[in-house]
Order: structure tokens, then C-alpha cells, then sequence
């Protein structure tokens, strides 16, 4: 293992839009030589060398890494971390940057995660556990609604129900617990307190005893516009969020994320890599939403663009528990992502079409990043998931940014295109 921290040989686990935005940081490392990402995607291969093993083959990474001189690797992804990809990686001792199976519980657990919560006086929206469908069918009777249903463990951001009537909740209890659409994740069920305000997505890198605050962002998690439709894995972010003032951050601060590091570490879980809160600002302060173990997808689409500062100086402070003196710094502008995905996108849709006009992005300003694409038999860059790709624009301010991003949709197409229309629209609420 190199230990001069240059010429760096980088391991990139993952293979979404999340991880091309995270290439795209690691590249402009001046400390790295080598980067190695598995499994990849299409949109990648220019800027590493696609190595084809799965995330969660934590073996074959392994093995890979030892055999290539990999000097640290790096893991955003929910299921692997969850799984222990950090203690594989740790045990084997190879460095890696992310978070420790006991610690990426935060985001496995929604019933750990509001336990903790409550154990710790963080802002939550009030909720009980149930682990028999006949209790959760009965405290429904006498909920109010709109109530929240949440499958316990990871679920693809889409083992959360908000269920208008009592009718469609029981439904829902029977959806999860009962039908187990979610899998094993309704073997517990979560039932919330439905909050309502403005959400924001806070993320922060963590060591263990410190936390970096990276700057502010929003997702557009319903299919359609207008905030209608299914929740997806997110369809577009913008970054900064002007609803997140310093009033409100020093607030979270205070009542939320430090008191978030402060109770791992009490738990015996200290956590390392990045921190995630899903924020809503309610009339009663900022609730936390969800916490996540990793980068969000799509916000680090407009996040890391964003980001003034060497990303491997960061994960290797967070890494070492030296991230207080390690500065972390955004530039002054703003950026917008809107994701194009495939037509029927959350629920059914066609794939395999050809794309076209992804040479026009400059990737300083406008960046096209990968998310469901393959490369088909005659070499051509094809659809190859419900998310394709995430078109991201930087400018000045968020308006900018947003007429920018949309300029370059129009720039890609293939045959069953959908996007929102309305990405960023709360910015026009701003006078
Ligand atoms: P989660 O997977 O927990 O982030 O939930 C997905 C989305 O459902 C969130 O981003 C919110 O938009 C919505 N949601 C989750 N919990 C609540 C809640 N208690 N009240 C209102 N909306 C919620
Ligand atoms: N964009 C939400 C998430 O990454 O979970």
C-alpha cells in the first residue's frame, strides 16, 4: 500500500449516477494516479478502468484490490455498507473510506434509527414499531391522518408509504407485513406522524468525533410534476437550498446533527463517512426526515460539482479522525440536476434504446452522469435502467443553473424520455 498519499490507486465500489459524480471528484485529485471502479456503468470508462465485480462480492473486491495495489478504496452504497463491506475491507486490511456495518445501522433500521432518536431528544416525527400486522391494524383505528407506513430495513427508497385515509393504511400494513412487497423489510414496521414543511437534505463527512457540513441541497423524490405520482429514488436536486439559512443550520446543528454524532459514538457505533440527514423544516423546527450511511443519489449529483476542496484529502480525514482540521469549502454558485428517466419509470418500462448527444457536455460546467446505461452489442451507449442519466448544470445562482440544466436536456435523447418539468420550481418561491 502506498503510504506517500500521491499517486494514489482509488477502488470506486458502485456503479450509479452517484458514483460517476464521485469519479468525477476522485479525478480531479491531484494525489490520484489509478482509478478502478466496479461494476461501473458506461458513462465511466474514460475516466477509469471498469472492473466487472459486484458490490456486494466482497471477496473478488478484495482479492482485486490486493492484486492491483489498490491504495483505498471507497463505498457510498446502502446494501453493501449495511452488509460490512468496511469491516471486510478493514479486516483485510486494505483502507477504505465509508461506514462500519454497526454504524450503517442508521440507515438499515428505521426502527433503530427512531429509537435512537427518541433515546436521544432529536427532532423525529412521533411514531411506534409494530412486529405483528394485528397491532398495526388496531393503533390505526384511532391514528390521525394522513399517517406514514415505513418498511423497516433498506427498501430502494421505496418501502415508505403515505397513506391518506384509514382505509389505505390498512392497506398498506397488509402491503408490507402481510404481501412483504418490501421483502424481510416488513418484517417491522414503522408507523409515523405525517410532518409537513419544506425538506432539505443535510449532508455532512464524518470521523468518528467530527463533522464537515457539505453544502445544502433538495431532492424531487414523486415521479411527477408538481410533486404527484409514485416516490422514486429522486428526479432531480438543486444545490444550494436558500430555505436552509444559518438560522436553520445552526439549529440543526445544535438539536440534530451533533447530538446524531455524539449518540453513535455513546452507542458504541461511532460513525465514519458521510452522514446524510433528510431534513423537513416543520412549523415546529427541523425534523429529521431519515438518516442515510452514504452520499445521496441525486444530490451528490449537484453536490460534488459544487466542491472546492481535494475529496480524497477528506475521506482520508475522516478516515484518520483528523476532519477538524482538514477544511472543506464550496464554491459560491449553484447547480441543478435533472434526471432523465425511462417512460413508466417507478413501476414498468422499456429499455435497451440508443442515446444520443452525450459528447455535448464540457464536464465543467455541464456534466451528464450515468445511472441506468449499458454499451450494446454494436458498441453503442444504450437505456438500460428506470433512471438513465442525471444532467447536471452549474451557474451563477440557482436560476441560472436551472435554465442551464434544462438548455442540456434537450441536448440528450433516446426513445422513451421522461423528465419533471418542475425541477427547482420552490426556487421561484423565493423573493
Ligand atoms: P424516506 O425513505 O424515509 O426518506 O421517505 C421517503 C419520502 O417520504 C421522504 O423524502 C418524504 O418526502 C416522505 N416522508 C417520509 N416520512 C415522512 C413523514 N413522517 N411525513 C411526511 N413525509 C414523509
Ligand atoms: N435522494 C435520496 C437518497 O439518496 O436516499
Amino acid at each position: 500500500m502506498n503510504t506517500s498519499g500521491d499517486n494514489l490507486t482509488i477502488l470506486l465500489i458502485g456503479g450509479g449516477g452517484r458514483e460517476h459524480a464521485i469519479l468525477h471528484a476522485i479525478a480531479r485529485s491531484p494525489h490520484v494516479k489509478k482509478i478502478y471502479v466496479a461494476p461501473g456503468n458506461a458513462g465511466m470508462r474514460d475516466m477509469a478502468e471498469i472492473v466487472p465485480i459486484g458490490v456486494m462480492e466482497f471477496d473478488k473486491l478484495i482479492d482485486f484490490s490486493k492484486s492491483h495495489d489498490v491504495d483505498m478504496a471507497v463505498c457510498s452504497q446502502d446494501d453493501p455498507l449495511c452488509a460490512g463491506i468496511v469491516d471486510a475491507f478493514e479486516a483485510a486490511g486494505i483502507r477504505i473510506f465509508g461506514t462500519r456495518k454497526n454504524a450503517a445501522i442508521i440507515e438499515g433500521s428505521k426502527a433503530f434509527s427512531k429509537n435512537l432518536m427518541k433515546k436521544y431528544h432529536i427532532p423525529t416525527a412521533a411514531y411506534e414499531v409494530f412486529t405483528d400486522p394485528e397491532s398495526a391494524l388496531s393503533y390505526l383505528e384511532n391514528a390521525k391522518m394522513p399517517i406514514v407506513l415505513k418498511a423497516d430495513g433498506l427498501a430502494l427508497g421505496k418501502g415508505v408509504l403515505i397513506c391518506k385515509d384509514l382505509e389505505e393504511a390498512k392497506a398498506g400494513v397488509r402491503t408490507i407485513m402481510e404481501d412483504r412487497k418490501f421483502g424481510d423489510a416488513g418484517n417491522e414496521l414503522v408507523i409515523e406522524e405525517f410532518m409537513t414543511g419544506r425538506e432539505v437534505s443535510a449532508l455532512a463527512f464524518v470521523d468518528g468525533d467530527h463533522y464537515k457540513l457539505m453544502t445544502s441541497s433538495q431532492d424531487h423524490k414523486r415521479a411527477g410534476d408538481g410533486d404527484t405520482g409514485l416516490n422514486t429514488g429522486g428526479m432531480g436536486t438543486f444545490s444550494p437550498s436558500p430555505f436552509f439559512t444559518p438560522e436553520i443550520e445552526e439549529r440543526c446543528r445544535k438539536e440534530i446533527f451533533t447530538p446524531t454524532v455524539e449518540a453513535m459514538k455513546k452507542e458504541g457505533r461511532e460513525f465514519k463517512g458521510v452522514l446524510y440527514f433528510g431534513l423537513m423544516l416543520t412549523e415546529d423546527g427541523p425534523k429529521v426526515v431519515e438518516y442515510n450511511t452514504r452520499f445521496g443519489d441525486p444530490e451528490t449529483q449537484v453536490i460534488l460539482p459544487r466542491m472546492k476542496t481535494d475529496i480524497i484529502d477528506v475521506m482520508n480525514a475522516c478516515i484518520d479522525g483528523t476532519l477538524d482540521s482538514q477544511p472543506l469549502e464550496f464554491a459560491d454558485n449553484a447547480a441543478v440536476c435533472v434526471v432523465l428517466a425511462s417512460d413508466g419509470y417507478p413501476v414498468k418500462y422499456e429499455k435497451g434504446f440508443p442515446i444520443t448527444g452525450l459528447d455535448k457536455f464540457d464536464n465543467r460546467n455541464y456534466f451528464c452522469f450515468h445511472a441506468g446505461t449499458a454499451i450494446d452489442k454494436d458498441g453503442r451507449i444504450v437505456t438500460n435502467g428506470g433512471r438513465v442519466l442525471g444532467v447536471t448544470a452549474l451557474g451563477h445562482d440557482l436560476k441560472e443553473a436551472r435554465n442551464n440544466a434544462y438548455t442540456a436536456t434537450s441536448w440528450v435523447n433516446f426513445a422513451n424520455k421522461y423528465m419533471r418539468h418542475d425541477i427547482g420550481k420552490a426556487i421561484d418561491d423565493i423573493k
